[in-house]
C-alpha cells in the first residue's frame, strides 16, 4: 500500500480497540470457570480469535458475540474439559500457545492437547515454557529444538519454586496456570517484573495469589485450586500498546496531540509513556476507575525531542513499544540507545533486524546490536520501499513513520495489521483527514 506524508499534525481524541493481552486472558480462563463470562470491549482480532477456538475446542460455548461484547459459558473448569478432536490452531499467536501450554499441563490426567501455529510462531522459542513446566512434572513434548507443534497431556503436578531466567508475562502466567492443578503451592520468581494481567484476573477469580518484590522481581506464590473458579466479568480497557502508535504520531511533530481515551493504566503497560516524557513530549494520565485493571486518558503533546537510553530493566514495560523507540529515536536530538532487549529477536519477527531495515531504507541513521540498537538523529526520513515481515507492529510503525517522511511510502505486508488492530488503518486515514 502507498502511504504519503501528513501535511498537518495529529489533533484528535482517539479510541482504541480492547487490550490484547487482556482479552486472551478473559477468554482462556473462562474454561476454568462453570457459569457465563463476559468480556465488554473485549478485542476482537486475528489473534483473540485464535484463544477463542481453543478455549471452545475445551469446551467453551459462545452464548453472545458482539463487537461490544461478548459472553462465554465455561464448561465448569477444567475436570470438565473435552478433550480437543484435533490439533488445534493457534495461528500467530504467542499468548495462546504459552498460556494454552500451562492450562493444558493442569487439565484432567490423560487429557491431551496438541497445538500448533504458522510459519512465524513454528519458529518462536516454547522451551521457555515447557521447561518450568515440566520441572513441575508435566508430561509435554515440542519439535526439535523446543519448537511448535506441542503436544501437552495433562497430570497432576508437584509444588515447588521456578525460578524464572527471562522476564516473560507468558512463561510466568504458564507457570501459575499449571500451578492451579498442582498438589502444592508454586513460587514464581521473575528477574523484572513483567504485566500482571493473570495475577489480577486469577485473584479475581477467587484464587489465592500472594506477589511481593524479590530484589529487582517479583516473587508470587499460588495455591493449588483445582476445583472451577468464579466466573470472569470485564470491561476491557483499551489496548496501550495499539494507543502507542497514535502517541508517537502526536509526539513526532512539535505541535502533535492525541487524547487516547479509555486505554489500560495497568503500570507494567506504561513504560513506552513514560519515556516519552523523558524525551520531551507532555503526557498526562487521567484515571477513570480500577475494576481490576486501572483504566482511564492519556494526553499526549509533541516537543522538541530528545536522545534517551532504555536499559533491560524498563524493556518488559515496553517490550511491544521499542520499534516505535527507534523510530522516535530518529527524529530526537542526539545518540539513543536500545539495549538488554534480545527479546525483540523472537516476537513475531525478527524485531530489531526488521525495525533496522525499515527505519534505514527511509534513511535513518540507525544500527543493528545484537540486543538492541542504536539511532542518531534527528534525521529526515523519506519515503521508500519497506516491509512488515508479516509483523504487525513493525506494519504499524512504519506506516506512522511515513507521515513524516517526505515523499511516498510502499509498505509491504499490511494485512498484518489485522493481528492486533484490525481497524488501524481506517483510524489512521480518518485521524489524517481530520488534520487536513
Ligand atoms: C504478552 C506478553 C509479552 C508481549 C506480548 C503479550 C502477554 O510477551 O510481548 O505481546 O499477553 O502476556 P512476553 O511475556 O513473552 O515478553
Amino acid at each position: 500500500m502507498q502511504l504519503t506524508p501528513w501535511h498537518r499534525p495529529v489533533d484528535s481524541r482517539v479510541r482504541v480497540p480492547g487490550d490484547k493481552s487482556i482479552t486472551h486472558r478473559a477468554i482462556l480462563f473462562s474454561a476454568l470457570s462453570g457459569g457465563e463470562s463476559e468480556l465488554w470491549g473485549w478485542l476482537e482480532a486475528a489473534d483473540t480469535k485464535a484463544s477463542l477456538q481453543l478455549a471452545e475446542a475445551w469446551g467453551v460455548s459462545v452464548v453472545e458475540r458482539s463487537a461490544e461484547r461478548l459472553i462465554l459459558r465455561g464448561p465448569g473448569g477444567r475436570q470438565a474439559w473435552s478433550e480437543p478432536l484435533q490439533p488445534v490452531d493457534c495461528a500467530n499467536s504467542g499468548t495462546t500457545m504459552r498460556l494454552a501450554m500451562g492450562l493444558a499441563a493442569g487439565a484432567p490426567t490423560g487429557l491431551l492437547t496438541v497445538l500448533f501455529g504458522d510459519a512465524s510462531l513454528s519458529l518462536r522459542p516454547m522451551a521457555r515454557v515447557a521447561d518450568p513446566l515440566t520441572d513441575l512434572g508435566a508430561e509435554l513434548w515440542t519439535r526439535r529444538g523446543g519448537r511448535a507443534p506441542v503436544a501437552v497431556r495433562g497430570s497432576r503436578l508437584t509444588g515447588g519454586t521456578i525460578a524464572l531466567e527471562m522476564a516473560s508475562a507468558q512463561v510466568k502466567s504458564a507457570v501459575l496456570l499449571a500451578a492451579l492443578n498442582a498438589k502444592a503451592p508454586v513460587t514464581v520468581e521473575e528477574p523484572i517484573p513483567t504485566r500482571d494481567h493473570t495475577e489480577r484476573m486469577l485473584t479475581a477469580m477467587g484464587t489465592s495469589l500472594a506477589s511481593e518484590a524479590a530484589g529487582r522481581g517479583r516473587r508470587i506464590t499460588i495455591e493449588p485450586h483445582p476445583e472451577a473458579l468464579r466466573t470472569v466479568n470485564v470491561r476491557v480497557p483499551g489496548d496501550p500498546s495499539s494507543a502507542a502508535f497514535w502517541a508517537a504520531l502526536a509526539a513526532l511533530r512539535p505541535e502533535g496531540r492525541v487524547r487516547l481515551e479509555g486505554v489500560s493504566l495497568n503500570p507494567e503497560r506504561l513504560g513506552f509513556y513514560h519515556l516519552l516524557a523523558s524525551m520531551g513530549a507532555e503526557v498526562g494520565y487521567l484515571e477513570h476507575g480500577s475494576d481490576p485493571e486501572p483504566w482511564g486518558d492519556i494526553t499526549v503533546q509533541g516537543g522538541r525531542l530528545r536522545a534517551v537510553a532504555v536499559q533491560a530493566d524498563q524493556v518488559p514495560a515496553m517490550i511491544d513499544e521499542l520499534p516505535l523507540v527507534a523510530l522516535l529515536g530518529t527524529q530526537a536530538e542526539g545518540e539513543s540507545v536500545v539495549a538488554g532487549a534480545e527479546e525483540l529477536r523472537v516476537k513475531e519477527s525478527d524485531r530489531i533486524r526488521a525495525t533496522v531495515e525499515g527505519l534505514s531504507r527511509m534513511g535513518a541513521a540507525i544500527e543493528e546490536t545484537s540486543d538492541g540498537f542504536r539511532i542518531y538523529g534527528p534525521s529526515p526520513l523519506k519515503g521508500a520501499m519497506v516491509d512488515a515481515h508479516g509483523d504487525h507492529r513493525i506494519a504499524m510503525m512504519l506506516a506512522v513513520a511515513s507521515s513524516v517522511a517526505q515523499g511516498a511510502t510502499e509498505l509491504l505486508g499490511q494485512a498484518s495489521v489485522a493481528i492486533s488492530y484490525p481497524g488501524f488503518f481506517d483510524t489512521f486515514y480518518s485521524l489524517r483527514q481530520k488534520a487536513e
